[in-house]
């Protein structure tokens, strides 16, 4: 049977871990050809276990010369682009007294400032291609107020209104732009190995009782990278065990 994704080709960041090595890992099982790029050297071993269908890039998607690069890649080594999941990030908990200068620039750098970056990078080689589809990784902290996160939230917001706004501007190019809401997901950005019970802590907040695990997000994003949401643009899309109920 045909992958869901067969003879699509796409860009992931922040692939070296997490949800983005597990998007990357689906993507070429659902028949797709990923470029995944990462600050992080384990990227490397992540696209060496997927073959001839991935090759990885050290890539800091605050970096626009380096977008070039990447969406070259994409273009020259699988010959067009269809699907990109801007889906790095980074997370400092602080309440707004709490936050420093430094800390809300650098989530706005990562967080909002990197996935206009892509957009703009990945957006002429759609049109060119007639089609595309943007998946934008927000949170459940970019729909709702949620205290002590401030400078993670307001660029989690900012995401969700930039999907937006685009989805509207590449609407009549057949660009299709949504943003992913995903609730406690069990990476290293919330919890390391031995966090186990933290996370415990963190389930019981949950009204579906459990945190969410990779799966949960990647399902949606493959969905979504799909023809098959071709009616889907500028939509949230939770996945949250009900937290923002
Ligand atoms: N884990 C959660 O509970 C949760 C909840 C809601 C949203 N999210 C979002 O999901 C996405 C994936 O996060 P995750 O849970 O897999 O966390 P993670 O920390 O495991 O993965 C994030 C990846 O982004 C990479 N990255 C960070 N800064 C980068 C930069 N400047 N350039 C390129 N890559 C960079 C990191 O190296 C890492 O590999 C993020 O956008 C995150 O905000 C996560």
């Amino acid at each position: 049977m045909a992958g869901r994704l067969e003879g699509k080709v796409a860009i992931i960041t922040g692939a070296a871990r997490g949800q983005g090595a597990d998007e990357a890992r689906a993507f070429v099982a659902e028949g797709a050809k990923v470029v995944l790029t990462d600050v992080l050297p384990e990227v490397h071993s992540v696209a060496a276990e997927l073959g001839d269908a991935a090759v990885a890039l050290d890539h800091d998607v605050t970096d626009e010369a380096q977008w070039g690069v990447v969406v070259k890649t994409a273009l020259d080594r699988f010959g067009k682009l269809d699907v990109l999941v801007n889906n790095a990030g980074i997370f400092r908990p602080g309440t707004m007294l709490e936050t420093t200068k430094e800390q809300f620039v650098a989530h706005t750098n990562v967080n909002q400032l990197g996935v206009f970056l892509g957009m703009k990078a990945a957006a002429p080689a759609m049109i060119a291609n007639g089609s595309g589809s943007i998946v934008n990784i927000g949170s459940g902290a970019g729909q709702r107020g949620y205290p002590g996160i401030f400078a993670y939230l307001a660029s989690k917001w900012a995401v969700t209104g930039m999907t937006k706004a685009v989805a509207r501007e590449l609407a009549p190019h057949k660009i299709r732009v949504n943003s992913v809401h995903p609730g406690l997901i069990a990476t290293p950005m919330i919890a390391g190995p031995n966090d186990q019970a933290a996370l415990a802590e963190l389930a019981a907040t949950v009204p579906l009782g459990r945190t969410g695990i990779t799966a949960d997000v990647v399902e949606v994003v493959i969905h979504l990278a799909s023809d098959k949401s071709s009616y889907s643009t500028g939509s949230e899309f939770t996945m949250d065990g009900g937290t923002g109920l």
